[in-house]
């Protein structure tokens, strides 16, 4: 079985949160794309864990974790996680945590270029996290970049750095920076990789054995459907494809052993960085979004920015449910709308007058497209922490089942705090089916 979990907005929806609760249902967990920008927050009693580049199910000591060929790893941020996870508990060894040889690493001059890049668009800036991921897929995608597998190789590892820096530095002394030695990177990440080589492994391989033996396997996407640089709000997105057939490729595993897609939907939304938000709370609802973002503790895991807050947009959701092929979805942060008196929901777009149903490929027309909005009464009631159904105020459970109506798919759980057991779990025949072998 290989169950796909997927951001359905613009990240940070609870990914980390859903695939710590469903581990325990899993032989391995792999993450498929993306790298160290990602935060996945998760909260076991009264520890916290943020999860960068290594997957969530490494809390579990008995999980095998995967970094699949689709992502940027840097080596430098990689074992700090490893070490930081090694200072709270966590044992993390060559057994559980393989590493794709086919993986493409981020160098130092990745970070330096998504500085420049970024400073270059100015007022037209991505917000990136500056951590090199964009660079270091355009070397990729460019055929220069340097996998894993390279570098295992010391002189092939010294040959690229020296051709690929040649060209970086030019970009990087043109915005006035000092420019990189190529020796000091070569030092630098030639140990990372020697340390990082009991870790590498041939992951589709691994990932296709596992199937094999019927191991359950768990894809946890980062970033999140409208960050895709195929299908988000392009060119506000970031590099890489998280959606459902991004896992395919970037867990290198056959898209029809894929046996189900899970969205993980927020009942509100957020984004982080710029980039067009047809929901989001301004002007008279700065009030709102202050209230929301101080209840959902909505601060960038990674960066400490405070996130964009918005309201629910049916429009953006259910095309996310369309491309992915959401078959159920985990709705997280209920609690977090308690205070509301009322909450709004965006069931179409208007651009110019005219009434639009479906997700617009343009940025430009985001930004002026007007949601048109339903407005639905708050419970005002405490829901932290509720785990049966039945004791949903009626209000809630009529705002999760407008929800459920809008995007189209079957809610299979509702989160209702950021620690493992505030869950409810609904009778979903969807996700049912999943387990029960
Ligand atoms: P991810 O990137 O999708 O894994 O999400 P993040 O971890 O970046 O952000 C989600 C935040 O919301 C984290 O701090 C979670 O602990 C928290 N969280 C997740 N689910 C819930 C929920 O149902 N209620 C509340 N109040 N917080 C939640
Ligand atoms: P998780 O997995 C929210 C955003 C950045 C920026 C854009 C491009 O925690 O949901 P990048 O550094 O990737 O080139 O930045 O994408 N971004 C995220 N926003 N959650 C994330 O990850 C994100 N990862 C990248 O803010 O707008
Ligand atoms: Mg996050």
């Amino acid at each position: 079985m290989i169950i796909v979990i997927i951001g359905a907005q613009w990240g940070d929806e609870g990914k980390g949160k859903v695939v710590d609760l469903l581990a325990d249902r899993f032989d391995v967990v792999a993450r498929y794309q993306g790298g160290h920008n990602a935060g996945h927050s998760v909260y076991v009693g009264d520890r916290a864990f943020v999860l960068r580049l290594l997957p969530s199910g490494i809390i579990h000591a008995d999980k095998t974790c995967v970094l699949g060929n689709g992502m940027v790893i840097d080596p430098k941020a990689f074992f700090e996680e490893v070490d930081q996870m090694t200072s709270q508990g966590i044992a993390i060894t060559p057994e559980r945590l393989k590493v794709s040889s086919r993986a493409h690493l981020i160098m130092p001059y990745h970070r330096a270029l998504d500085h420049t890049s970024e400073e270059r668009l100015g007022n037209e800036k991505i917000g990136t996290t500056l951590r090199g991921i964009g660079p270091a897929y355009e070397d990729k995608a460019g055929r220069r970049g340097i996998r894993v597998a390279d570098a295992l190789v010391p002189e092939l590892l010294r040959l690229r750095i020296e051709r690929n820096l040649e060209e970086a530095n030019r970009i990087i002394v043109l915005y006035g920076r000092p420019p990189l030695r190529a020796d000091e990177i070569f030092d630098e990440i030639s140990l990372l990789v020697e340390r990082l080589r009991p870790f590498v492994a041939e992951t589709s391989h691994f990932l296709a054995e596992s199937k094999k033996q019927n191991k359950k396997i768990l894809l946890e996407g980062a970033q999140a459907t409208l960050l895709d640089v195929d299908h988000g709000t392009y060119p506000y997105v970031t590099s890489s494809n998280p959606t459902a057939g991004g896992a395919a490729v970037g867990a290198g595993i056959p898209p029809h052993h894929i046996t189900g897609v899970l969205g993980i939907v927020r009942t509100y939304a957020t984004r982080v960085g710029e980039g067009p938000f047809p929901t989001e709370m301004t002007g008279a609802e700065e009030e709102t979004a202050n209230l929301i973002r101080q209840r959902g503790n909505e601060y960038g895991s990674v960066t400490k920015r405070p996130r964009r807050c918005g309201w629910f947009d049916a429009v953006a959701t259910r095309y996310a449910a369309e491309l992915n092929g959401f078959d159920s979805v985990a709705l997280t942060k209920l609690d977090v709308l308690d205070a509301l008196a009322e909450i709004k929901v965006c069931t179409g777009y208007e651009i110019d007058g005219r009434r639009i149903d479906t997700f617009p490929a343009v940025s430009h027309d985001l930004e002026r497209i007007k949601p048109v909005y339903e407005t639905l009464p708050g419970w005002q009631e405490d829901t932290v922490g509720i785990t049966n159904p039945d004791d949903l105020p009626e209000k809630a459970r009529a705002y999760v089942d407008f929800l459920s109506h809008s995007i189209g798919v079957e809610i299979g759980l509702i989160s209702t705090g950021p620690e493992r057991d505030q869950t409810i779990i609904l009778r979903d025949s969807v996700m049912e089916g999943w387990f029960k072998s």
